[in-house]
């Protein structure tokens, strides 16, 4: 995640057992340089580094060439073509991953050379794409169309979502905003204040009309985004949807002028957790909720019962 995937973050997820992600976007080619080998440093488990698809060639160049050299064991694809970059990481020797939107966006993946799909629904945080297709079709559409691992991203955050994600045909999952409320996480107390007191009412989505779909937590300054998105020009819909608005909001707190990109899911996170914790309890409540699925399948009469 921009902004949020950092090497203390990943390390400390890669660390509870799931695979830690550095994200390389909005950072000079230096400071995220820096960054993986902190991540490297802290932890001997495998880790990935996330790099969205942007304009500038250069820098997607050097960056590229810079992560491609570390011991980074899974490279992401987000946000745009891959299919310039997939060759590059295949040939360095990591395995693809790449982010879809669609069913027919992760064929076109894995004929690209995917070694694994992350499909992305329309409850996630951050971009989101203009088809607004929900995991509970998703998912089980897009595993009709691959045979590479499916990972389900979008509204995941604990063992509930992992457990349907599971049911519905996904291999894995990968899960974002629940992990901005990770103790490791580098947002600002008040960004987590305002997160735990949102509902799953209380995200919108705004940069759609000019394909710069965002889904992002109800501020002031996601409504000033809002109110302005239908004449803003391209320059200022980018401006608005800059690093600096998002920086203002999630390291610095700044409600007033700065944006929180989160997903759906933000209305069932109660507490800021360890990320070893957040990974553990979501894999103890999937068990229980798939046993408990299990059961009525086998017996619907009996009365069911709720869990954790
Ligand atoms: C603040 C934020 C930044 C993100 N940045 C990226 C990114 O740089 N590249 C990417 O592929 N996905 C990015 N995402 C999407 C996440 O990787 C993940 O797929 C998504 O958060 C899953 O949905 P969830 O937020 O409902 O868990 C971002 C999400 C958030 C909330």
């Amino acid at each position: 995640m921009t902004l949020v995937g950092t090497a203390k973050l990943a390390s400390a997820v890669s660390e509870g057992g799931g695979l830690g992600v550095v994200s390389a976007g909005r950072m000079d080619v230096e400071t995220f340089e820096r960054e993986l080998e902190d991540a490297i440093a802290m932890t001997d488990k495998p880790l990935g580094v996330n790099i969205p698809v942007g304009r500038n060639i250069e820098w997607m160049k050097a960056i590229f060439d810079m992560a491609l050299q570390r011991n980074v064991k899974i490279v992401l694809i987000g946000g745009g073509d891959p299919k310039p970059w997939s060759p590059l990481v295949k040939a360095a020797g990591k395995l693809l991953g790449i982010v879809v939107a669609s069913p027919q966006q992760a064929a076109k993946a894995e004929a690209t050379g995917a070694d694994l799909v992350i499909a992305e629904s329309i409850e996630a945080g951050g971009r989101t794409s203009r088809d607004e297709i929900s995991g509970v079709t998703l998912i089980p559409a897009t595993a009709d169309r691959i045979s590479v691992p499916l990972v389900a991203a979008g509204g995941i955050v604990d063992g509930r979502g992992l457990a349907a994600a599971l049911a519905l045909g996904a291999d894995a999952v990968q899960m974002g905003t629940r992990f901005m409320l990770a103790k490791e996480s580098p947002l600002h107390q008040n960004a987590w204040e305002a997160m735990l007191a949102s509902d799953i009412t209380d995200t919108l989505v705004v940069g759609n009309h000019h394909r710069m779909g965002r889904r992002v937590l109800h501020s002031a300054a996601s409504e000033k985004v809002r109110q302005r998105e239908d004449d803003a020009s391209p320059e200022e819909m980018i401006e608005m949807l800059s690093g600096e608005w998002s920086r203002q909001g999630l390291h610095l707190g700044n409600l007033q002028q700065g944006l929180i990109a989160c997903g759906q899911g933000v209305g069932l996170i109660h507490e800021v957790l360890p990320a070893a914790d957040i990974i553990a309890n979501a894999v103890r409540q999937a068990e229980q909720h798939l046993q408990r699925a299990f059961s009525i399948v086998r017996n619907p009469k009996r009365s069911s019962t709720r869990c954790e």
